[in-house]
């Protein structure tokens, strides 16, 4: 075995587990997971995308039989009707509360496998096998597993851990450069988070991320996930204000989502992005965030080829209908929507008293 491994870990006491992170890991599938694949036998959920790239690799390796359940690939995948299917499809294959079912793709396939392991049987293990840049850096980690529903995305879900993140960095190769891009708005949300340390290494690394050198990307996935293990070690189940501070970008995000019909106009990184950037802009304008900051993170995204205007994704004047995208948000506390704002680059923070009025109105008058 040659390729090197770095392991990050996730400190949740009981629930604790690794995240396996290096090159070619998928061909040690067998070698890391086997104390986890206790029944000598398990399911591989993926879809269709995946499937025809990575399936046979990570099956071949796993030393043991495996079942495959394929799903379409794309958001429209988490849904209830999905949803239903795997679970029965999961019930036929006789998986049991012990057997560990895994979730290769992207955060599509994570979320939706991951919801139906916490439900069936009342909960079963499953370990995320991510092959997105998003899904490496974000979603396969801290437990967070949803479908979507008419109301608004990851409405129904539920916290369930995955007994362990098998990172394979290689698998980004076959990647599309619009979905790499959309997954690194989640890693830079890491540096305006607490890290201003790591945006600078941003400004200076991202191009070569985005370009393949896998230096660079290795670099930033483990940052990454060292940063997301910490946050969801002191708050697995965003009760503290510590994990909410990762939903930066998020609820400007989800509305110009919603405003998309999360379609494939608007990927979920690249709505992220912009709504980093609005949560800075409105930062700006409530007199919180020098303007300076605001404008190198508008560079830097700008830099990468991210759209960096409401206009732009064709979102201007919105206003009122982003609101009501907004009201649907997790974090809506007693009809109050708390905002994640940021005093600067590496100082973000939960606004509880931010007056709605003054975000619709910016909404409206940004171009
Ligand atoms: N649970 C969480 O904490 C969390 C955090 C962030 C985002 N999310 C969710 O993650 C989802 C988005 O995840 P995503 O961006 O990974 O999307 P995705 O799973 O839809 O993957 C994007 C596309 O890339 C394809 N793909 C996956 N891996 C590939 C590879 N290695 N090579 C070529 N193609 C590949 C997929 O088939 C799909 O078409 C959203 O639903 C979002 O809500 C969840
Ligand atoms: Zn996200």
């Amino acid at each position: 075995m040659t390729s090197d491994l770095t392991t990050v870990s996730v400190d949740l006491g009981t629930r604790s587990y690794p995240i396996w992170i290096g090159s070619g890991l998928l061909a040690r599938s067998g070698e890391l997971l086997g104390d986890r694949l206790v029944r000598g036998r398990t399911v591989v959920v993926t879809d269709e995308t995946v499937a025809s790239l990575y399936l046979e690799h990570l099956q071949g390796s796993l030393g043991m039989p495996s079942e495959t359940i394929i799903l379409p690939a794309g958001e429209a995948t988490k849904s209830f009707a999905h949803l239903e299917w795997l679970c029965e499809q999961l019930l036929e294959a006789g998986v049991e509360r012990k057997d560990c079912i895994l979730a290769l793709g992207g955060g599509v396939i994570g979320d939706l496998t991951g919801f139906a392991a916490s439900i069936l049987r009342r909960g079963c293990g499953f370990a995320q096998v991510p092959t997105t840049l998003l899904a490496q850096v974000d979603s396969s980690i801290g437990g967070k597993t949803a479908i979507n529903a008419t109301a608004g995305k990851n409405l129904i879900g539920a916290f369930h851990q995955p007994v362990a993140v098998l990172i394979d960095t290689e698998t980004l190769d076959t990647l599309s450069d619009r979905e790499l891009r959309a997954g690194y708005a989640e890693v830079v949300k890491y540096g305006l988070i607490d890290d201003p340390a790591f945006f600078g290494w941003c400004e200076t690394h991202a191009q070569a991320l985005l370009a393949g050198d896998s230096e660079a990307r290795s670099q930033a996935i483990e940052i990454s996930c060292l940063a997301k293990a910490r946050i969801v070690g002191l708050d697995e189940r965003e009760t503290s204000g510590t994990r909410v501070l990762l939903n930066l970008g998020h609820t400007f995000g989800h509305a110009l989502e919603a405003e998309a019909g999360f379609s494939d106009q608007l990927l979920h990184g690249e709505a992220v992005a912009l709504g980093l950037l609005l949560a800075f802009d409105v930062s700006v304008l409530l007199g919180l965030c020098p303007q300076a900051d605001a404008q190198r993170l508008r560079i830097h995204l700008k830099s990468l080829g991210f759209a960096t205007t409401l206009s732009e994704c064709g979102m201007a004047h919105r206003g009122a209908r982003m609101i009501a995208h907004m009201a649907q948000d997790k974090k809506m506390d007693g009809g109050r929507l708390p905002f994640l704002l940021a005093r600067g680059i590496g100082q973000t923070f939960l606004a509880t008293d931010v007056d709605l009025n003054i975000v619709r109105d910016f909404l409206d008058q940004a171009t």
